[in-house]
């Protein structure tokens, strides 16, 4: 499904000055790497301001603790996007509740949102899942009437954009990981959340380093020790001026699995810069019969997500009565192909090659 050893032999060179100015300055939490690499991230997005963190689960957690306005303890989200929110709002000490998906785009339906909203949800949470951009102005023209805050989860998306801009500067801020196989992968975890808000900026600052918004002097309840190691910053930064190509390789695999195809199943498509190809996800009427072809061709692949959230083991039973019919369905029939930018094209062809026969 991916093969992290290309990167690093390719970046290699690059990726020792990165250590090497590390061990140079000696500085191993939050010193330039990490100053600077909030600032490209921040620019990147088009945000005023990014906050670095241990990772995209602690970005989710932190943000919803710095932006459920007082009063309201309810999170909205999809429930089909790795249960990575649930985890987050869970140890936020919030309450999760679920919304159904659009069956073509597998993202957060604007129209059943309206039916789960009441004056307890404080936060709705917009996934770009598997790369593709979110409607967030529509969820945000749902929610602010409201009262409610709106966030990105943008952990597969990083770098996509739509007419209204890059995702992570839609909504009151926005989560990122840069788990080694996302599009902008560390060598080891990581995370961010951006925002141009000065205020959950602040309160961001303090959540991540044990509610200090001064040295020693806790000003922020809820805090916690999530800070992003100088090595995985300058490892970004390394990285960060090649994503905008590698967005472009993996949209570019998409769309040769898209033009091949196969019967029974839709290729979910990946076009222009909206969608930067994080997964290839395909819909089979026949999952099982798809997936025992393929790795009959000897050719891996995965399910994203196999286990609703609101159907995991550990919290099944508050969720009982809870229905998301197309989130259920699509749970049966996703299958995950492998795409990643080092590909090489005869791996490519040899996917396309065995979609043909199928
Ligand atoms: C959509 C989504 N959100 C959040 C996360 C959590 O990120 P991390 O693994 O860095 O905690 C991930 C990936 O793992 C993800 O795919």
């Amino acid at each position: 499904m991916n093969d992290l050893s290309r990167a690093i032999n390719e970046q290699r060179a690059a990726l020792e000055g990165a250590w090497s100015r590390v061990l140079d300055s000696s500085y191993v939490v939050m010193g330039p790497e990490h100053a600077a690499f909030e600032a490209e991230l921040a620019a990147l997005v088009g945000a005023t301001d990014a906050v670095a963190v241990a990772s995209g689960t602690d970005a989710l957690e932190l943000m919803l603790r710095a932006t459920m306005p007082g009063g309201r303890d309810v999170v909205v989200t999809a429930a089909n996007a790795g249960g990575y929110t649930t985890t987050a709002a869970r140890r936020g000490g919030f309450t999760v509740r679920y919304v159904d998906v659009d069956a073509q785009t597998h993202l957060v339906d604007p129209d059943a949102l309206l039916k789960v909203l009441d004056e307890r949800v404080g936060v709705v949470v917009v996934t770009h899942l598997y790369g593709r951009a979110a409607d967030v102005a529509a969820v945000r023209a749902v929610c602010e009437p409201r009262g409610i805050r709106v966030v990105e989860d943008c952990a597969q998306a990083i770098g996509a954009r739509t007419d209204e801009g890059p995702v992570g500067s839609r909504a009151d801020a926005a989560a990122f990981s840069f788990y080694p196989t996302k599009n902008l992968g560390a060598l080891g975890d990581g995370g961010a959340v951006t925002t141009s808000s000065e205020e959950i900026a602040a309160r961001l600052r303090a959540l991540r380093q044990y509610g200090w918004d001064a040295k020693y002097r806790i000003g922020v309840d809820g805090g916690r020790n999530s800070r992003l190691d100088e090595a995985q910053a300058a490892v970004l930064r390394t990285r960060m001026p090649l994503l905008s190509a590698q967005n472009e390789a993996r949209r570019g695999i998409i769309q040769r699995y898209a033009a091949v195809g196969a019967s029974g199943v839709r290729v979910l498509p990946a076009e222009g810069a909206g969608h930067v190809g994080h997964l290839a996800v395909v819909v089979a009427d026949d999952r099982a019969r798809l997936r025992e072809h393929l790795e009959s061709h000897l050719i891996r692949t995965d399910v994203h997500y196999p286990v609703p959230d609101h159907l995991q083991d550990a919290f099944r039973d508050e969720y009982a009565d809870v229905s998301l019919p197309v989130t259920a369905s699509l749970a049966d029939r996703i299958l995950t192909l492998p795409c990643f930018a080092e590909m090489t094209p005869d791996e490519v062809d040899r996917v396309c090659g065995a979609l043909a026969s199928y």
